[in-house]
């Protein structure tokens, strides 16, 4: 499996057949590596519905046919636009052929573009069987440490900015808490408020046993 990052909190997960498109903000976003117009995507994740994750959903899953999953109010608003949908809660599970996505929480704020304040959420996400926890937008908080439980949680995809969420030091903790073999950091220099030091977070996080991180720039692909 090949795990891309697009810059901000925009991955996909894709096999070459597959591709899952996590919170898709790439028109207006500086450093975004693919154009909404090109990016693949057979099913589109949102972690919540702040501009900046729910991005392009609408257009990209207008484009490519691929069904968008989210939060139920926030997955409601999408497909109020006539995109095929899959409306989980927390706690809840969504099967696909190539896998599952269950929603857990993240402490945060989440208002649509249009309006609509809902609640944001996490993904842990089974792809063919390697487990992917992005993280979404969230705090510290100590039931990070619940989410691996019933199985072991192979790649962690944290933000780490600051401002928004939880801050490079606070994400050191985090990864610990999450327990993942590999952290790869995101949510970070996109805007100048949540600039910060990727390689200290490397090296913190190695240093205290929290896991490998990659650092991978946007555009950039690290195979599982
Ligand atoms: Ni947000
Ligand atoms: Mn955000």
């Amino acid at each position: 499996m090949d795990i891309r990052f697009l810059g901000h909190a925009c991955f996909t997960l894709s096999d070459g057949e597959t591709s899952v498109l996590i919170d898709p903000f790439l028109t207006g976003n500086p450093k975004a590596a693919i154009s909404a117009e090109d990016v693949p995507a057979t099913d589109i994740l949102l972690t919540h519905g702040h501009a900046d994750h729910i991005g392009d959903t609408v257009a990209i899953a207008k484009r490519t046919g691929a069904a968008v999953t989210a939060i139920v109010e926030l997955a409601n608003e999408v497909g109020s636009e006539g995109v095929d949908i899959h409306d989980p809660n927390l706690g809840g599970t969504v099967k696909f052929d190539w896998g599952s996505v269950k929603l857990v929480p993240a402490w945060h704020t989440s208002t649509t573009p249009k309006g609509q304040v809902n609640t944001p959420a996490g993904l842990l996400i089974n792809f063919k069987d390697t487990i992917v926890y992005h993280l979404g937008d969230t705090c510290l908080f100590s039931d990070l440490q619940l989410v691996g439980k019933r199985s072991p949680i192979d790649y962690a995809l944290m933000c780490i900015g600051g401002h928004y969420t939880m801050d490079r030091v606070d994400a050191v903790d985090a990864a610990a808490l999450v327990g993942a073999k590999t952290v790869i950091p995101c949510h970070y220099n996109t805007f100048p408020p949540i600039e910060t030091d990727v390689q200290a977070f490397k090296s913190d996080v190695e240093q205290s046993g929290g896991g490998h991180v990659v650092v991978l720039d946007p555009g950039d692909t690290h195979q599982a």
